[in-house]
């Protein structure tokens, strides 16, 4: 296995590129490339823990160099929000960072799985598939949008409040990864019971996670460590995956189904990414007016997304 880290010097990319130097199977790569000049030492840095994973940094000349050959590319590049914005004003920014990075991955690793974290995730995706299909080499079972830090806020918060272990804890989450757009199904989290004022607070409370974070940072970023745990859980199993193994997460991809372009669902990982979109399942009337009051806004952000490619 071969992967990139495009951003990797940042505070997402260094918790990231840990947790893949530690985990990531025998044998495999891991290329960091970052536009700022500190990514050789982040390399170094990380080459001497002891694992049998091969790092490598590369500047801001080597785009190239660190993505040939890749088989998973993921994305954390990009400019984080400050107090009082929405992932949506970032847009005007990171827009452009990511496609000029997809467009590197469409020159240079076509067929590697692209895992977009930048935000505003619900539009970044778009643009990857838009810059990837104006290059001819979109697959659309091999782009995916990292929502995976709301399924493990979840399990969290559930667990905190339920007095369970986290870990033992299976939320679905689906729809994007913005505000409302994020719908826990806490009608599908087994063995628990929830009164409504429970739904609808903990709902409220998964949505407004991200700028929870952003607020007590203060000034100092989002989400960074819990952010590349999510992405790193989201990585291996794409690994475990194209390795042979049965795997199934909740992500955002193209499923042309009648609530977006691209949602995310309960996905069967294989060889070749997505294997098998599967359904998310009954909702509870709780769940399905919270889906049918996001769509509008979710469908408005990926047009954003088509429109800033094709102009
Ligand atoms: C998060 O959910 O923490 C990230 O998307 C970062 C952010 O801006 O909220």
């Amino acid at each position: 296995m071969k992967i990139a880290v495009l951003g990797a010097a940042g505070g997402i990319g260094q918790a990231l590129s840990l947790l893949l130097k530690t985990q990531l199977p025998a044998g495999s790569e891991l290329n960091l490339y970052d536009v700022a000049p500190v990514v050789p030492g982040v390399a170094v840095d990380l080459s001497h823990i002891p694992t049998d994973v091969k790092v490598q940094g590369f500047g801001k000349e080597d785009l190239a160099d660190a993505l040939t050959g890749c088989d998973i590319v993921l994305i954390p590049a990009g400019v984080p929000r400050k107090p009082g914005m929405d992932r949506s004003d970032l847009f005007n920014i990171n827009a452009g960072i990511v496609r000029n990075l997809v467009d590197a991955i469409a020159d240079n690793c076509p067929e590697a799985c692209t895992c977009v974290i930048t935000n505003p995730v619900n539009t970044t995706v778009a643009i990857a598939a838009e810059a990837l299909k104006a290059k001819g080499v979109y697959n659309k079972n091999k782009l995916f949008g990292v929502t995976t830090l709301d399924v493990i806020r979840s399990e969290t918060f559930v667990g905190n409040l339920k007095g369970l272990n986290p870990a033992n804890v299976h939320v679905p989450v689906i729809g994007g990864h913005s505000g409302t757009t994020i719908l826990p199904l806490l009608s599908q989290v087994k063995g628990v019971e929830f009164t409504d004022e429970e739904v609808s607070s903990l709902t409220t409370r998964i949505q407004n996670a991200g700028t929870e974070v952003v607020e007590a940072k203060a000034g100092g970023g989002s989400a960074t460590l819990s952010m590349g745990q999510a992405a790193a859980r989201f990585c291996l199993s794409l690994v475990d995956a194209m390795r042979g193994e049965n795997v199934v997460e909740y992500t955002y991809v193209e499923t042309n189904s009648d609530d977006a372009e691209f949602f995310s669902h309960p996905v069967r990982l294989g060889k070749n990414g997505v294997e098998e979109i599967l359904s998310y399942g009954e909702l509870s009337e709780f769940e399905e007016n919270a889906k049918q009051a996001m769509l509008d806004g979710l469908r408005g952000d990926i047009a954003l997304g088509v429109e800033f490619v094709k102009g």
